[in-house]
């Protein structure tokens, strides 16, 4: 059964749950922050160090030898099993290469044409007549939920068993219970799929990762199933927040969104300006191996420390105005998709399908136009960032 913006899956969809609080503003308390550079408390007896500023950031996040990410084993094995994003090193340098293999820039390429752009339009068909959306709800969680499923094989029949698990997933800090049912019920699916990949190889997503050959070295069916659970946190909740993002930036900001709607060249930089401005994923967490000093702070070796990536992003000492989205600004690198050995695997993907989401809805609602008459859309978020609502009216067509 196809979602519908009716279906009860949906009322779950509430971003203050999602992104762990109903912060509106953290970018204040951030630069403040920012002046004093690297800022500690106390958790349970360890010590926690936030790094604030882009250049503290950046050292961090590089130097893996001395900031280990074990540490995202701990918060998440319980629930998604090993993954890459909790090894160091030689180990993880050859499970991302085999993980990276079905994300050559070549297939990538081909998704969009015939998967992720056909999938923009048919979740707009859903609104397009009625003339009135919610886009959070309607398109930003409903397109990379289709274009996750399709890509992993997942029949539409299922399509709400991979929205389930996100949503379950999502709220493990509220359900434990569900989430580790829904963390089960993902390896029960797909290891009929992964036997039958590795039987008889078809050429998609999961052949893919079953094939993968590096170095005489191919993925366990573990490092497998920790991967296709990463996706659900890793892949599908952070493009829904990005594509939410994005669409109520050009929608507050009609200047900007009208020039991307004359120059479609400069869709990537409404897109890098939207990750830059309210990314998506606020932290990346690290542990110290060894005693060391970041920004000439002492930082006992077991101490974690987490890079405020957000507030790196917002940084006055990179990125002028650095509060304003500003499509028009210099592109330089930013650090939403992390920096350093663990940096997103699937960025080009995310880009793309945001860039795709922006174009298509530019061509199928030509006067799309917030309508926030009873509503107050705004970013909420913690840890993760997305925004409330995205109302907006238009000509039905
Ligand atoms: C807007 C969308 C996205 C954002 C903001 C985002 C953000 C991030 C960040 C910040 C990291 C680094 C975490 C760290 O250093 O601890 C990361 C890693 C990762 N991301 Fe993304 N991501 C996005 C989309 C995706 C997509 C679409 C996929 C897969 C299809 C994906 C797969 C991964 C994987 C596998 C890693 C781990 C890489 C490693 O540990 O070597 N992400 N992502």
């Amino acid at each position: 059964m196809a979602m519908s913006p009716d279906s009860p899956l949906i009322d779950e969809l509430d971003p203050v749950v999602q992104n762990y609080g109903d912060l509106r503003d953290p970018y204040s308390g951030y630069a403040e922050n920012r002046g004093v550079g690297i800022v500690h408390e106390d958790h349970l007896n360890v010590r926690v160090f936030r790094a604030y500023r882009y250049a503290d950031v950046e050292q961090i996040l590089r130097d893996e030898k001395t900031f280990s990410a074990a540490i995202n084993g701990e918060l998440m094995r319980p629930f998604l099993g090993e993954t890459i994003l909790e090894m160091d090193g030689p180990r993880h340098q050859q499970a991302r290469g085999l993980i990276a293999h079905p994300f050559r820039p070549t297939v990538v390429k081909t998704w969009e044409e015939n998967l992720i752009r056909p999938t923009a339009h048919e979740v707009i068909d859903g609104f397009a007549a009625r003339g009135s959306a919610e886009l959070v709800r309607e398109f930003a969680w409903q397109f990379p939920v289709r274009v996750f499923a399709k890509l992993l094989g997942i029949p539409l029949t299922d399509y709400e068993a991979w929205g389930r698990w996100a949503i379950d997933l999502e709220r493990l800090s509220m359900d434990w219970g569900r989430g580790v049912a829904a963390a089960h019920e993902v390896r029960d699916y797909f290891a009929p799929i992964i036997a039958a990949r590795r039987a008889e190889p078809n050429g998609d997503f999961v052949s893919e990762l079953v094939t993968a050959e590096l170095q005489g070295e191919r993925l366990t069916e573990g490092l497998i199933h920790g991967f296709i659970r990463l996706l659900i946190p890793a892949g599908q909740s952070t493009t829904y927040r990005l594509v939410g993002t994005l669409m109520l930036a050009m929608l507050t900001h009609p200047e900007q969104m009208e020039a991307v709607r004359a120059d479609r060249s400069l869709v990537p930089a409404a897109v890098d300006e939207a990750l830059r401005w309210e990314a998506p994923v606020q932290f990346a967490a690290r542990r110290a191996n060894v005693d060391t000093e970041v920004a000439g702070v002492a930082i006992p070796a077991g101490s974690g420390v987490t890079s405020v990536l957000g507030s790196a992003n917002r940084d006055e000492a990179r990125f002028s105005d650095p509060d304003r989205y500003d499509i028009t600004r210099p592109r330089q690198s930013h650090v939403a998709f992390g920096e350093g050995p663990h940096m997103c695997l699937g960025a080009h993907l995310a880009r793309l399908e945001a860039g795709v989401a922006l174009n298509v809805l530019l061509d199928r609602l030509p006067d799309v136009r917030l309508d926030a008459r009873d509503t107050d859309p705004h970013w909420v978020g913690w840890a993760f960032r997305s925004p409330t609502s995205v109302p907006v009216a238009f000509t039905p067509n």
